[in-house]
């Protein structure tokens, strides 16, 4: 015993030198048991993947040019000398159609009317009277229609991608859900039955109501659910800078639904431009006037309409022009009111469909605690529940977190609540 203490001691004051294996010991520290494999492991990937890189040589991302070695600039060059950009003109009229010697009067902007006649690889059904087309620089003859000048703005309201809400995501409505299908699903499904009664389909669908009540999220699903091309617009974006601007676009727009097979427009917050009428004395909100007024000439439709439907969304019906939502402009009128308790059930069940909720959560409960709430005030009770839980660091929302966003949300943000001003049903 003696011995080892001094022995300690000793140590202590001379420290011996690590040796090798101590070194190494150190070394694992903090090392997992398959550190080193995994480590080699991602060399090897890193390396293999340096490797086909290797392999493949320079990019044409990289550069922008393809490898030298394939590079053709004789050929090159003839091309770029053969093919001249081509000049954009109108074609104004047609001489002689549907024979062999017709001729076609363009007109170059600013420059001169020529009578000209097609290029070859052009053939006279593709040319209409009033189409954009290309001309060639030298014999001005025309090489190629063109589609119609639209502006990008309005080209860029298609919406491409669907949305990915669908009807399942929409609690109760079910009155709205099919009143909107009937209107927008079945004349493009089975056209024929308006056909045989000898009626025309509605044209447009106004649907009002609340705030957060789901008018823009029904319209997401009938988007996802159509193959149409649909086209969204908010009523903010045709209100213009420049006289007579937004109403070219509204033109435009109907043009491009028009070039489409089926197409459905929706103008959303449609209250920006749809309002009624009356002056001010100052003419400012002429401009507005007119684009609206563009609206209702497009929906009468003096130009064959094709397979448009029209859904609009407000949540201030009462200020809408009267001239906008006579019957046959837009006939439907779908009210959507605050959710009923099965509703508010549902509701609930959605938006708690992707949290990680405690087992057995009365819901109904829930749903019979909010009166006079809508589907947005539903959804923040859950996010507030949510954000419960995690002020408590649980992984699980328990019902507790639900009552006390309820109490928080419904009670204490009624001074805000914008529905009792609306109709109160239960
Ligand atoms: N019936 C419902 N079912 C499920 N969720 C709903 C429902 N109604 C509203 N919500 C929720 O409320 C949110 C807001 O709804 P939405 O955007 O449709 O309101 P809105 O009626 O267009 O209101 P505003 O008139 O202010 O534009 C939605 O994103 C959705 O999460
Ligand atoms: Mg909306």
């Amino acid at each position: 015993m003696a011995i080892e203490h001094e022995d300690e001691i000793k140590d202590e004051k001379n420290p011996r030198p690590l040796d090798e294996d101590d070194i190494a010991l150190l070394k694992t520290y903090g090392l997992g048991p398959y550190s080193t494999s995994i480590k080699k492991a991602e060399k090897e990937i890193k390396d293999m993947a340096k490797k086909i890189n290797d392999l493949c040589g320079i990019k044409e991302s990289d550069t922008g040019l393809a490898a030298p070695s394939q590079w053709d600039l004789v050929s090159d060059k003839q091309m770029m000398q053969e093919e001249q950009p081509l000049q954009v003109a109108r074609c104004t009229k047609i001489i002689n159609p549907n024979t062999d010697d017709a001729k076609y009067v363009i007109n170059v902007k600013q420059i001169a009317k020529f009578v000209v006649g097609l290029g070859d690889k052009v053939s006279p059904t593709d040319i209409e009277e009033g189409m954009r087309v290309g001309v060639d620089r030298n014999k001005y003859q025309i090489q190629i229609p063109l589609p119609p000048k639209i502006d990008p703005s309005v080209t860029m309201m298609t919406v491409e991608e669907k949305p990915d809400v669908t009807y399942n995501d929409v609690g109760g409505c079910k009155e709205q859900i099919e009143k909107m299908r009937e209107v927008v699903e079945l004349p493009m499904l089975h056209p024929e039955k308006f056909v045989k009664l000898g009626i025309d389909p509605p044209k447009g669908v106004l649907c009002y109501g609340p705030p957060g009540t789901g008018k823009t999220l029904l319209a997401r699903a009938v988007a996802n659910r159509t193959d149409a091309c649909f086209i969204r617009v908010i009523g903010s974006e045709l209100v213009q800078k420049y006289v007579g601007e937004g109403a070219r676009m509204v033109r435009e727009l109907f043009q491009m639904a028009r070039s489409k097979k089926a197409c459905i427009v929706f103008f959303d917050e449609v209250d920006a431009i749809g309002g009624a009428r009356f002056d001010d004395g100052v003419g400012g909100d002429n401009e507005v006037q007119r684009t609206m007024l563009e609206i209702v000439n497009q929906l009468d439709g003096f130009d064959a309409r094709g397979n448009i439907k029209v859904l609009m969304a407000t949540n201030r019906p009462d200020t809408l022009d009267p001239a906008l939502l006579r019957p046959g402009r837009l006939d439907r009128k779908v009210e959507f009111g605050l959710p009923d308790l099965e509703s508010r059930t549902q509701i609930f069940k959605i938006h708690t469909r992707t949290m990680n909720c405690e087992r057995d959560i009365r819901f109904e409960l829930l749903a019979r605690l909010c009166p006079n709430s809508t589907g947005a005030d539903i959804r923040s009770v859950c996010t507030e529940a949510g954000m419960y839980a995690i002020r408590a660091r649980r992984k699980t929302v328990t019902e507790k977190d639900f009552l006390d966003a309820v109490n928080k949300v419904i009670k204490g943000y009624q001074k805000f609540s914008a529905t009792p001003k609306y109709m109160v049903y239960n």
